[in-house]
């Protein structure tokens, strides 16, 4: 049985009529860079989060990036975020010249830890980034009321989240600002790299669409240094065609997540642990296991393609040397990384193909 970690060749079979259709017209029309397509999408994307702006960007790294320089972060800042997460969230804040300081995750959501923040606030402080992990969001009003009580803002790294909800809210609406990437693999991904960024505010929201276009108020006129962040008018039209089914996906997306759980609940392996309050859109389905090597192995043998979301966490990197963390910082993330793995999981995972996966992890 030849098994996807994630079907996008499926997908595309699904969508494929509308899909062309729309990319041919940016063809025809020739407006590649902003134009209608990326209006509207950007119209689309606000009403499905519910936040007043929603800002197509290059990428999941360039909405991030993007942020913390509307909010002026650079050298001398300290930035609050959790070494279990992609580099990108990190690599930005090195980036700008600013200090990053970890903070540990909680066991169960492998999100960052909010009880663990306020001991390493100080009047440096700039930015608290938590990570909504695997499409999982971090427990955001614990976080939003230390960040208020300090008068610091919140961007919620929602690189892996959109679609997942919180206490009924959307995911990129929980926070001063809320990023997402539209990389292929995501739960809403573009064919090629993408991202939004969310906010409610009005000065960051024209902030943030100069700094996206070379810091620009008009034509040849810079008011900021800024980059070149744009979403293209290719990617803006087939998101607007995936948006239009994505709830669609996310709920098959929950079922086949909650299957998972189910089918392996006897087992040895440790299962997501999802909040009551929280929905994930699994953009990965993540298992604990004690011997993560001979797993893999196994599934491979079997032709189960498995990955590692991450196996070391970013405190250890060589790249964050310079920061002075050692092993045992950050036991939690530490001990995570070495266990966590994860299995096939797109909406287009068929139930025989789940079954035989559960088969493999449970056999010998
Ligand atoms: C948590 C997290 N942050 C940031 C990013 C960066 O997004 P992109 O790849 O679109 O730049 C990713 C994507 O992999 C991510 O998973």
């Amino acid at each position: 049985m030849k098994i996807n970690f994630i079907d996008l060749k499926a997908q595309y079979q699904e969508y494929k009529q509308e899909i062309d259709s729309e990319v041919l017209e940016v063809f025809t029309n020739a407006q590649f860079i902003g134009g209608e397509k990326l209006n509207t999408l950007e119209k689309n994307l606000a009403t499905y989060i519910g936040s007043k702006y929603a800002i197509g960007c290059s990428s999941g790294t360039d909405a991030l990036l993007l942020s913390l320089m509307a909010l002026g972060i650079g050298s001398g800042d300290e930035v609050i975020t959790t070494p279990f997460t992609f580099i990108a969230t990190a690599e930005v804040i090195a980036f700008l010249g600013a200090k990053t300081v970890f903070v540990d995750i909680e066991e169960d959501s492998y999100n960052i830890d909010p009880k663990k923040i306020e001991d390493v606030i100080t009047d440096k402080t700039k930015l608290i980034m938590p990570v909504s992990l695997y499409g999982q969001c971090a427990d955001m009003d614990a976080i939003n009321e230390i960040a208020s009580k300090y008068d610091i803002p919140v961007i919620e790294d929602a690189c892996q989240s959109f679609g997942a909800t919180y206490k009924d809210k959307k995911s990129c609406n929980l926070s001063t600002i809320g990023c997402t990437s539209f990389f292929p693999s995501k739960p809403l991904g573009a064919y090629g790299d993408g991202g939004a960024i969310f906010t409610n505010d009005d000065e960051l929201a024209i902030k943030i669409r100069m700094l996206l276009n070379h810091g620009q108020n008009e034509r040849y006129k810079h008011k900021y240094i800024g980059i070149n962040g744009r979403l293209d008018a290719v990617q803006a039209a087939i998101l607007n065609v995936k948006l239009k089914y994505f709830d669609n996906e996310v709920k098959t997306r929950d079922e086949i997540g909650s299957r998972y759980s189910e089918l392996l609940k006897d087992s040895d392996v440790i299962t997501p642990k999802i909040a009551e309050f929280n929905s994930s859109v699994f953009a990965q389905y993540s298992i604990r296991v004690k011997d993560r090597e001979t797993m893999i192995e196994k599934l491979s043998l079997k032709e189960i393609p498995t990955a590692v979301h991450y196996p070391v966490p970013l405190h250890l990197q060589e790249a964050f040397e310079n920061l002075g963390y050692k092993k045992g910082d950050f036991p939690i993330s530490e001990e995570v990384s070495t266990q966590i793995m994860s299995l096939p999981m797109s909406p287009y995972l068929k139930q025989e193909e789940q079954d035989f996966i559960v088969q493999a992890i449970k056999g010998n």
